[in-house]
Formats: C-alpha cells, structure tokens, sequence
C-alpha cells in the first residue's frame, strides 16, 4: 500500500507523514531527502558541470531506511541526515531536482524502497508523476506567510541563524522553480484530496487525514 502526500515546502507534509506513519503502523518515506542528498553529491563534487555530474549519477549510492524511528538517508555510505537540511543544500535543491535525469534516478530507488512494505510518501509529484496508482492522494497546502513562519521556527529551534526574510525567499524561489520546471512540476492530482493547513494546528490536520484514511481505505 502507498499513500502520498504531495505539496509546496512548508505545508507540514513530513511531519505530517511522519506522524500518520507512526500511528498506522507504516513507514514514511521522505522523497525530498533524497533529492536533497543528490544536491549534496553535486555540492561536494565541486559543482561540476551538470552533463559531467549526470553521467556519473549512477555512481552515487544513496540508501533510505528507518533508524530509532526516524527517517535517515545514506549518501556513499555516510548518514546525511542532518546535512541535507542545511540552506546550502536548500538553496541548490531545486535546481539539481529539475533535471530529468535526477528525477528519473531519484524515482527508481523510491520504487526500489516502497516495493517491499506499506509506505505514506511525501514529495512534490508522486500523485501526478511517481506513484500514480497511489492507494490515496493528499495535496497540502498553506500560505506562503505561514509556510514560511513554520519553516523559519523550525529552523530556529535547530540552531540555525536565519533570518524569516531569508527563508520566505528561498520557499519562494523553490515554489517556483518546482511549479514551472518541464519534469513533473508541482501540481495536484485530479484524484488528490486538498488540505489547507493554514490556520490549523499540527494535531487538527493529523486527525483531519488520519479519519480520511481510516475511511478510505478501511484500515
Ligand atoms: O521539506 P521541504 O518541503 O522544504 O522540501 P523537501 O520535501 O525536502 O524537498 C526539497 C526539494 O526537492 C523541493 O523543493 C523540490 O525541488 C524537490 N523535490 C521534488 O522535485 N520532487 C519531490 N517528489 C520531492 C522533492
């Protein structure tokens, strides 16, 4: 089983992901890491030029799995998990994303990963482009202020120094960048089911699809 939430940065889609997984007893599987770890490799090459980096994609090995319950990514073997939250890596993300190649390459360890168990996924175009026959489709949604605001204390509360202004920026060129790019923009699903979490709270949104899930798919 595969359900996917998809929508723009700072709508709460992984800790939302994260916390239904934990309560239906499935994994979560954060698509953006895995974009995000590319970025990384493509980061710590020295920013090749992109044909050169693309050539060589197959040589990166990235793996993802659950440790102590929380989702981990491995970039040639070495957990990344903190690094690819870094506005480094945040600033190049959707960039790197919207190459066809990366998409494709990206696409295939997810399906390598969710083959094997019951997954809830959260990226941008796994309604429309990845997981197309999901058991489920969610689009989340907010404001861009309030994107931004989460996002920002989010960051805050990691010991980040970041300014909002700084943040709203970067949801902003992100947001645009992943709608207007040629492979699989950002968009919902025909089939997806909207939620705006502008003005809810974390545990209203989470009971919100939790009681659409349990309806849905009868589990
Ligand atoms: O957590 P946040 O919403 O900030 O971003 P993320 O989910 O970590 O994704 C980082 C970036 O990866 C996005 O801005 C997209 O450019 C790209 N991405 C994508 O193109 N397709 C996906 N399925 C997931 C992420």
């Amino acid at each position: 089983m595969i359900i996917v939430i998809d929508g723009p940065a700072g709508s709460g889609k992984s800790t939302t992901a994260k916390k239904l997984a934990e309560s239906l007893g499935i994994n979560f599987l954060d698509s953006g890491a895995l974009y995000r770890a590319v970025t990384l490799a493509w980061l710590n090459s020295g920013k090749p030029d992109t044909d050169k980096f693309i050539n060589n994609l197959t040589d990166l090995s990235i793996d993802a799995g659950e440790v102590d319950g929380k989702f981990t990514v491995w970039l040639n073997g070495k957990n990344v998990s903190e690094e690819i939250r870094t506005s480094r890596v945040a600033d190049s993300v959707s960039e790197i994303a919207s190459i066809p190649e990366v998409r494709n390459f990206v696409n295939k360890i997810m399906h390598k990963v969710v083959e094997k168990d019951n997954y809830i996924a959260d990226g941008r175009d796994l309604g429309t482009a990845v997981f197309k026959d999901a058991d489920l489709k969610f689009f989340m949604d907010a404001t861009m202020e309030e994107r931004a605001r989460r996002r920002h204390n989010e960051l805050l509360e990691k010991g980040t120094d970041i300014t909002y202004d700084e943040v709203y920026q970067n949801l902003l060129k992100r947001d645009h960048t992943d709608s207007n790019r040629k492979a699989d923009p950002l968009r919902k699903a025909d089939d997806a089911i909207k939620i705006d979490t502008t003005g809810k709270t974390f545990d209203e949104q989470v009971s919100l699809m939790a009681s659409i899930i349990k309806d849905r798919l009868k589990i």
